[in-house]
C-alpha cells in the first residue's frame, strides 16, 4: 500500500503557521526574559526556588531554541516588536519578582493561562487540517504531523510551569485579580500584535 499523498498547504495555512511561529518565539523570548529577571530578587529572599527557577527557565529555553530554529528553517521573518517585547518582558519580570515571591508566580500563572490556550489553539487548528488531509485519503505530512506534538509537548511544559507557580501561593499576591488581569491582558495583545507585524 502506497502512503497518502500530503496535502499541500493553502495560502492562508501557510500565512496561519507563519503568524504562529512568529508569535511562538516573541512569546518564549519573553519568557526567558521574565524568568531571568525575576530570578535574583527572588532567590535573594527564597533561595529554595533556585531549583524551580532553572527548571522553568530550562524548559523556556529549550521552547526558544525550537521555535528559533523553525523560524531560520522556513525563512519566517522574526516580529518587528521584538525590541519592544524584550524590554517589557525584563520590567515585567523584574517588577513583579519585587512585589515579591507571591506576585512573580502570580505573573507565572497569568502568563501560562494565556500561553497554555494559546498553544491549544494551534495544536486544535493542526488537527482541523489533519482531518481534513485524511477524509480526502490524504495526510498534512511528516512536517506538520511532528509540529502538532512539538506543540503538544510544550503546551503540557506551559501548564505545570503553571501548577508549579500556583502551588507556590500565585493566588496569595495581593491584589491577585487585578495583576493577573493586566498581565493577562497584556499577554493577549501581544500576541494579537506579534501575530500581525
Ligand atoms: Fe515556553
Ligand atoms: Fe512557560
Amino acid at each position: 500500500m502506497s502512503s497518502p499523498r500530503t496535502r499541500p498547504l493553502t495560502a492562508e495555512q501557510k500565512r496561519y503557521l507563519d503568524g504562529a511561529l512568529r508569535v511562538n518565539q516573541a512569546g518564549e523570548l519573553a519568557a526567558i526574559l521574565i524568568y531571568a529577571a525575576q530570578t535574583p530578587p527572588i532567590l535573594r529572599s527564597h533561595p529554595h526556588l533556585r531549583t524551580l527557577m532553572k527548571h522553568m527557565y530550562d524548559q523556556e529555553a529549550g521552547h526558544f531554541d525550537t521555535f528559533n530554529a523553525l523560524i531560520a528553517k522556513h525563512r519566517i521573518r522574526p516580529t518587528l516588536m521584538y525590541p519592544v517585547w524584550r524590554v517589557a518582558a525584563t520590567a515585567l519580570g523584574w517588577g513583579t519578582a519585587i512585589l515579591g515571591r507571591e506576585a512573580a508566580m502570580a505573573c507565572t500563572e497569568a502568563v501560562e493561562t494565556e500561553i497554555g490556550q494559546h498553544y491549544n489553539d494551534q495544536v486544535r487548528s493542526l488537527l482541523e487540517w489533519a482531518k481534513h488531509a485524511e477524509e480526502k485519503g490524504e495526510d498534512i505530512g511528516e512536517e506538520l504531523t511532528e509540529l502538532t506534538s512539538t506543540l503538544r509537548r510544550i503546551r503540557d511544559e506551559e501548564l505545570e510551569h503553571l501548577d508549579h507557580a500556583v502551588e507556590n501561593d500565585a493566588k496569595e499576591a495581593k491584589p491577585y485579580e487585578l495583576l493577573t488581569n493586566v498581565i493577562r491582558g497584556g499577554c493577549r495583545s501581544a500576541i494579537w500584535i506579534s501575530e500581525r507585524i
